[in-house]
């Protein structure tokens, strides 16, 4: 493992004690909403904290941009970071959330990890090197077509300006795949995608940080990741379709008779 990707797993481990820690004591705290949230508040920046603190230790001048605290520092090095990606499903014991680490170089993605604590599943890969979850080597599936394909997906829930939009695609694709899912965290949806537990996926409106670091494991797994009309603008959109070579290419053009101008790639 090359060093960049021990850190990160070294930050993935410590963020995931801090998270389940308080999961155990979700009980307790769900009698008021209100402390739930503020809780929930403080397990986020906790866990990214503790991401932080891990890197800096061992790379102080590398830059950071994380969900909770935002940019800091300039650096060719930045560290892409969401401590805990599913907060909803985290909130509710609803037991699907990671943690996600990516580390880029001159906006190049070198490194990824996706953690899952609840399961013990340590999705990394690096740049060249190939992706893995624990010791074993992951690929995408050679799925051709959308018949017999599992596919995940995130329902819009904050921005409903394209609801009608996807709905149609949602429409499209239920009708020819053997099914979707909406697991609620992109960070591993876009793992499942590298592992071939899911064929592919498609989101709109994704931040950066939910899923750089599964964009660099599928990429790894040899798989494509791309914005949603089939080009490479997806980190800055947040906008994507992701899937193995054959699959990603009936995505696209699936989906593109149901894109509006007014979205962005
Ligand atoms: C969310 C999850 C979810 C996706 C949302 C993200 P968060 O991240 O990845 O699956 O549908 O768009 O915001 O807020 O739980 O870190
Ligand atoms: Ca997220
Ligand atoms: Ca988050």
């Amino acid at each position: 493992m090359n060093p960049t990707t021990t850190i990160a797993v070294r930050a993935a481990r410590q963020a995931g004690s801090v998270i389940m820690r308080s999961f155990s004591r979700l009980d307790t705290l769900t009698v008021s909403e209100k402390q739930v949230n503020d809780y929930v508040s403080e397990v986020d920046r906790n866990a990214e904290q503790a991401i932080i603190g891990t890197i800096h230790k061992a790379y102080p001048a590398h830059a950071i941009l994380a969900e909770e605290s935002g940019a800091h520092g300039k650096d060719d090095f930045q560290w892409v970071i969401d401590p805990l990606d599913g907060t909803t499903n985290y909130l509710h014991g609803f037991p699907q959330f990671a943690i996600s680490i990516a580390l880029k170089h001159r906006g190049k993605l070198e490194t990824a990890v996706v953690y899952d604590p609840l399961r013990d599943e340590m999705f990394t890969a690096a740049r060249g090197a190939g992706a893995l979850l624990n010791d074993r080597r992951l690929r995408v599936t050679d799925q051709k077509g959308l018949k017999g394909a599992l596919l995940g997906t995130g329902i819009p829930f904050r921005d409903q300006r394209y609801m009608d939009a996807y709905l149609g695609m949602l429409k499209a694709l239920t009708q020819e795949t053997a099914g979707i899912r909406r697991p609620g965290s992109a960070a591993l949806d876009f793992a499942y995608v590298a592992a071939g537990r899911l064929d592919g996926f498609w989101e709109l409106g994704l931040s950066e940080w939910d899923f750089a670091a599964g964009a660099l494991l599928v990429q790894e797994a040899g798989g494509v990741v791309s914005d949603i009309r089939g080009g490479g603008r997806h980190l800055e959109t947040g906008n994507v379709i992701t899937a193995g070579v054959r699959l990603h290419r009936t995505l696209v053009e699936t989906i593109r008779p149901h894109l509006p101008d007014a979205l962005s790639a």
